[in-house]
């Protein structure tokens, strides 16, 4: 029975694999750490701040929807941490949000959309906009055999071939850590992930949907050049308003691409 058994669960997997990546996409969710990033996209789709919140009572997270065009948009906002007042950026409201939006939204794709540094030695320039291919984390050092790819968790990111060709947006391998500035231990792990553009969240959105399979694109725009002489913070705040410009008109190109398409035609 047994054989029997593994091949039918299997078919049965492939198959529903087969109708998910042939129909048509209908739920995306952004998931955006900052409200500065996330506002002029509520507007451009005209989106609502959920009254109900599909999530637990208490947490700050917030949920802009509406639909655009053949599209159920969905901007999740971690919110503003409760004992900081301040936009909860980082990894740890990153993989909770795209979690809590997995079980309540069951997407059919996501889009992590948000500012990085970029390498100027990598070709990036402030105000470029890239899709990450890869993945990983650069601050989770585990110098035990396995255990230390466990903590950088290298992933490919979901192919979007037609997507990079239709839009001409640049390519780069993204590296995700929980500290804005780089310390020289973070540059070594940096270098080795090969990275062009460094975030806070990309690793532990992808973490998450990697886990629960749910495709997901990462868009990234150049706030700061992190081998550049300027300090990193004042960089990033003096660019934040019109890179943020650069990053919500991507996205926005991105959402017009995938409405109407399966993401096997991505
Ligand atoms: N977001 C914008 N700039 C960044 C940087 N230099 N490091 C991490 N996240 C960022």
């Amino acid at each position: 029975m047994a054989p029997h058994d593994d091949s039918t669960a299997k078919l049965a997997e492939e198959t529903m694999v087969a109708e998910t990546v042939s129909k048509p996409i209908s739920t995306v969710v952004i998931i955006i750490a900052m409200q500065t990033e996330a506002l002029p996209l509520v507007t451009k789709f005209n989106l609502v701040e959920d009254p109900n919140s599909v999530f637990p009572k208490g947490v700050p997270w917030v949920r802009y929807y509406g639909t655009y065009k053949d599209l159920n948009i969905n901007i999740i906002w971690p919110g503003k941490d409760p004992a900081s007042g301040v936009d909860s950026v980082g990894t740890v409201s990153a993989s909770l949000v795209t979690y809590a939006s997995i079980q309540a939204l069951q997407p059919d794709l996501i889009i992590n959309a948000g500012t990085a540094g970029g390498f100027k030695a990598k070709g990036a320039g402030i105000g470029d906009v890239y899709v990450a291919s890869d993945v990983a984390f650069h601050d989770r050092r585990i110098p035990i055999p396995v255990f230390d790819l466990y903590g950088v968790c290298a992933k490919r990111a979901f192919s979007t071939p037609n997507l990079l060709k239709e839009l001409n947006l640049k390519v780069g391998k993204l590296s995700t850590g929980d500290s804005l500035d780089m310390s020289p231990i973070d540059e070594k792990s940096i270098t080795a992930n090969d990275a062009t553009v460094k975030d806070m969240e990309g690793a532990a959105v992808a973490y998450v949907t990697d886990l629960l399979s749910v495709p997901t694109i990462f868009v990234k725009a150049v706030t700061d050049i992190v081998d550049g002489d300027k300090p990193t913070a004042e960089e990033f705040l003096q660019n934040l308003i019109a890179v943020t410009a650069a990053l919500d008109q991507a996205v926005t190109r991105v959402v017009e691409f995938v409405n109407g398409k399966c993401v096997a035609e991505l």
